[in-house]
């Protein structure tokens, strides 16, 4: 009989086999991961297979593009909401905002966008402060199930209060309710919100650098990460920020210990709101 050691040391065996597999077949590298959530991930779809054993899960994964398909969305948590975490947008609106202002055209990248709130929040916001018609927002993520939904602005009717809240917290003075039009259990979300926006895949691990943009906002992405990886996330965002440019991660996460500590300066430090430095010294 195998005691709880042994058997925590062979799920983690398997559980490597399972993501370098998941690599050469599919191209997909989720290798640094942190364990921690790759295992919670793994195991939930291991319940739900008829799987014994990962391993066993590992074949079906293999031969089945449908169970990876699953085992994918599951490891690509989606949560998320509109004007999530307020204080990052009321943080935006005071000390970001004016800079914007003063461009002449702005691009806004998105990395991680899921199923679009935080974009749509975006918008917005850009439009109340008049930024809109100069911006691109360029919405970007490593699943394409959650950008099918983004791209469609269709949302459940049930998020509508808690968002509406989340919104006036985030220092909007309108009602809500103007930016979208509700019917039965839906609300769609107006049609010149999307004018500007770009919804495209683009994986942060293995893909290149694609714009060079104004704001870079990636939250709640790097969590998922190892340091190492975390670090080279950091350094391609990094490489398409304009000099002066502005970065804003989740709030559980922070540029201390990255390869980006020193080279940013804190805008906001409750907000996780970031400036890249020129390197001019008169600044
Ligand atoms: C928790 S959601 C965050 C959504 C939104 N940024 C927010 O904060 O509300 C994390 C998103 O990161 C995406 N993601 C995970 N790994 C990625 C990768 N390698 N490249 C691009 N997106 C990735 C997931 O698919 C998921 O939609």
């Amino acid at each position: 009989m195998m005691d709880e050691k042994e058997l925590l040391d062979i799920e983690n065996i398997e559980i490597k086999l399972l993501l370098d597999a998941i690599y050469m077949r599919y191209g997909y590298d989720y290798r640094d991961y942190t364990l921690s959530h790759v295992k919670r991930r793994v195991l939930y779809r291991l319940e739900r297979s008829g799987c014994k054993t990962i391993s066993e899960l590992m074949s079906k994964v293999l031969y089945d593009y449908e169970t990876f398909g699953l085992l994918q969305v599951d490891l690509s948590i989606n949560v998320t909401e509109m004007f999530r975490y307020p204080q990052f947008f009321t943080d935006l609106r005071e000390k970001v905002i004016p800079m914007l202002k003063t461009y002449p055209s702005i691009k806004i990248w998105h990395a991680g966008c899921s199923t679009g709130e935080e974009v749509v929040s975006m918008a917005i916001l850009l439009k109340e402060e008049g930024l809109l018609g100069k911006s691109t927002i360029y919405a970007t993520d490593i699943n394409e199930h959650v950008l099918a939904i983004a791209e469609k602005g269709i949302y459940d009717i049930k998020h509508v209060q808690a968002w509406t809240k989340n919104y006036q917290e985030a220092g909007g003075n309108r009602s809500f309710s103007e930016y979208y039009t509700a019917k039965f259990d839906s609300v769609i979300f107006d049609q010149d919100l999307y004018d500007h926006i770009v919804f495209t895949k683009h994986n942060l691990i293995q893909d290149k650098q694609f714009i060079t943009a104004n704001l870079i906002v990636c939250r709640n992405v790097l969590i998922y990460f190892n340091k190492g990886l975390k670090n080279t996330v950091l350094d391609l965002l990094d490489d398409s920020l304009v000099a002066g440019g502005i970065l804003g991660i989740g709030s559980k996460e922070s540029l201390q210990f990255t390869s980006l500590e020193g080279k940013y300066d804190t805008l906001s430090s409750k907000g996780r709101i970031y400036k890249k430095q020129s390197g001019l010294d008169y600044e």
